[in-house]
């Protein structure tokens, strides 16, 4: 399949309007796009990605009113969360108004509503004139793409486009919360903290505090964000054994030698930075990277989430 790399946000909007797929970025991680309302389209993003059919996608919306397209109801919470936290790097989920495919939200009655704050996403949205359906743009289980290098890497072959921008500004996916109950259930950690939201609407809760039988939302259940090597997550650095082929990432240098190391001065630029080294490691032969632990509170949360997932296999 040829692939169209481009910088023109027309161009990638047109190839949605004709079918198509097409990658493009946003301020969390790159995103591959379908319009919302185009079963086809939508089953070759499945394909392209080799994602589990159980897996429902979110809706990215350029304007409010098209959240009237994809919801039946937009509850009190939900309206308090737009109106502070829209655009940027939040979803909501709500009832699926009826015109929405079950191919979009894996057979649920609920879609997953987001409208990213990135210029040239936002520049792409508009110009398809429809909401567009988008997982992130990896090959499915591996580490989401923060470039738009990365998402050729895994995709080139599969997909028709991709929308060329800067590497992503926050580098997590956004933070999932459940707006369908009385009660806000954060499903997944992001740049916008269970804090912030709780400043909003405050019975907020984390359903990581609960035991869920069946996890609410089925992306958080599979195997995620996970490079080829060994992760290791550590919080007493000066006790890291040497060992060949490993590698380090973290705020502090253990000032051992390692095949690869990325010190970096924040949690904003190790949350930013951590996916791209991931794949680093895995272009270098890395067998194992150590990473340094940071304070589970904040941005620091959903980067220790995503730490952990890498370490589960
Ligand atoms: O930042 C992001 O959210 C990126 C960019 C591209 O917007 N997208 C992204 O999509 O991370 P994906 O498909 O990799 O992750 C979507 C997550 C999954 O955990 C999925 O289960 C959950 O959102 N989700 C989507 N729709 C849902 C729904 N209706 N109910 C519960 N969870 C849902
Ligand atoms: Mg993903």
């Amino acid at each position: 399949m040829e692939i169209l790399l481009t910088t023109s946000p027309e161009k990638a909007a047109a190839i949605i309007r004709n079918g198509g797929i097409v990658a493009f970025p946003t301020e969390t991680v790159y995103g591959l796009g379908a319009n919302v309302f185009d079963p086809e389209a939508i089953a070759r993003i499945f394909t392209a990605k080799t994602r589990p059919a159980d897996n429902p996608l979110i809706a990215h919306v350029s304007t409010i009113d098209q959240i009237k397209e994809l919801a039946t109801e937009i509850p009190e919470s939900a309206r308090l969360f737009i109106q502070e936290f829209f655009p940027g790097p939040l979803t909501l989920v709500l009832k699926k108004a009826d015109p929405v495919p079950y191919a979009a939200t894996a057979s649920l009655d609920t879609i997953g509503v987001r409208m990213p704050r990135n210029t040239l996403a936002r520049d792409f949205l508009l110009s398809c004139g429809t909401p567009v359906v988008a997982p992130s743009a990896n090959l499915s289980g591996r580490p989401s793409p923060t470039t738009w290098q990365a998402v050729y890497e895994d995709l080139k072959g599969r997909i028709d486009c991709i929308l060329q921008g800067e590497p992503t500004e926050i580098g997590l996916e956004s933070t999932v919360v459940d707006c369908t109950a009385d009660q806000p259930t954060v499903l997944r950690l992001g740049a916008v903290t269970i804090a912030q939201l709780c400043e909003i609407v405050q019975e907020t809760r984390s359903n990581t505090e609960f035991e869920v039988e069946k996890p609410k939302s089925p992306g958080v259940k599979h195997r995620h964000y996970s490079p080829d090597a060994l992760v290791v997550i550590v919080s007493e650095i000066y006790s890291i054994p040497f060992l060949k082929n490993s590698a380090f990432v973290g705020i502090h240098d253990p000032k051992i030698q390692f095949d690869k190391k990325l010190i970096v001065e924040s949690v904003d630029e190790y949350a930013r930075g951590i996916f791209e080294f991931f794949r680093e490691c895995d272009r270098s032969g890395i067998e194992t990277i150590f990473c340094e632990s940071v304070v589970d509170f904040g941005l620091g949360s959903a980067l220790m989430d995503r730490l952990r997932r890498a370490v589960e296999r």
